[in-house]
């Protein structure tokens, strides 16, 4: 009788050498000055086990390594003046031409830069569904404008504000979209990540004990009653997007006792 540790183990071989087969291991390409930034993050939990189990492969490059002079220089002064640094391209240029001779001519190159489309859900779908990615991570006041026309080929912002660089944005964007892979999140997780692609927010959530500090766990998750738990699940998820973010509710798929709720919240609202 095979231990339980075997049988994993079985398992996550057999998925490998699946997903070999059906082009399913993504592989990711960083480039960045800073490479340590990205020890911890992927030494961590899911993207951990998922680089562990084959489903991911991530590589993170130093740009310095691709300079030719003794002081390794990635960046010099802007033409035309004005302050801060400018990363020069020949590094980048050359850090991708040598990742593309390895997996090829066809994988997107994405910038990570405040300058670009905002990441979200659909964006990391639409990423997640790439065999390889190569993301380089901008730094100082930006990036020669030749990489942006002639190498890159998407930038993405992760949000409406300036980082340092461009690490933690690629941090990010990793995490969203090693999640969404096959095999990464058991099918429980993943069917919570439906809840916020159908464009609604998570209902709350409780555990023991039940009641701490005098705060008691709703009555109806004690019920048992698996049909109401779940009216109730929806409709707090519909309550707590609407308080929160109504604009996602537009896209979310209801039903027409789902919609009378959403009425009645709204009217409620407006009486108050
Ligand atoms: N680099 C600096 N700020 C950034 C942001 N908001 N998103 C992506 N890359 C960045």
């Amino acid at each position: 009788m095979p231990e339980k540790g075997e049988i994993q183990n079985e398992k996550f071989k057999i998925l490998h050498f699946a997903s070999c087969i059906l082009n399913l291991v993504m592989r990711i390409d960083i480039l960045s000055l800073f490479p340590k930034m990205f020890e911890s993050p992927f030494s961590e939990s899911i993207i951990k086990r998922a680089i562990d189990r084959g489903l991911v492969s991530i590589f993170v490059h130093n740009i310095r390594n691709f300079t030719h002079d003794k002081h390794h220089t990635v960046d010099d002064y802007p033409y035309g003046g004005g302050s801060g640094m400018v990363l020069k391209p020949a590094p980048l240029f050359e850090a991708v031409e040598s990742i593309k001779g390895e997996i090829g001519d066809t994988a997107p190159v994405i910038l990570l830069t405040p300058q670009g489309r905002l990441f979200c859900h659909q964006v990391a779908q639409e990423l997640s569904s790439q065999p390889n990615l190569v993301l380089i991570c901008g730094h100082y006041e930006g990036v020669d404008e030749r990489v942006r026309e002639h190498l890159v080929t998407d930038e993405i912002s992760i949000g409406e504000y300036v980082l340092t660089g461009g690490e933690l944005a690629a941090m990010v964007v990793v995490d969203a979209v090693v999640r969404l892979l096959p095999g990464v999140l058991s099918s429980e997780q993943a069917s919570q990540e439906d809840s916020y692609a159908q464009g609604f927010l998570e209902y709350p959530q409780y555990t023991r004990p039940q009641v701490y500090r005098e705060w008691e766990v709703p009555p109806i998750l004690l019920s048992g009653n698996h049909q109401e738990v779940a009216r109730w699940r929806r409709e707090q998820a519909i309550q707590r997007t609407l308080e929160r973010r109504p604009d996602l509710l537009g896209k979310a798929v209801l039903s027409e006792e789902e919609r009378k709720l959403v009425d009645r919240i709204k009217a409620k609202r407006d009486r108050a």
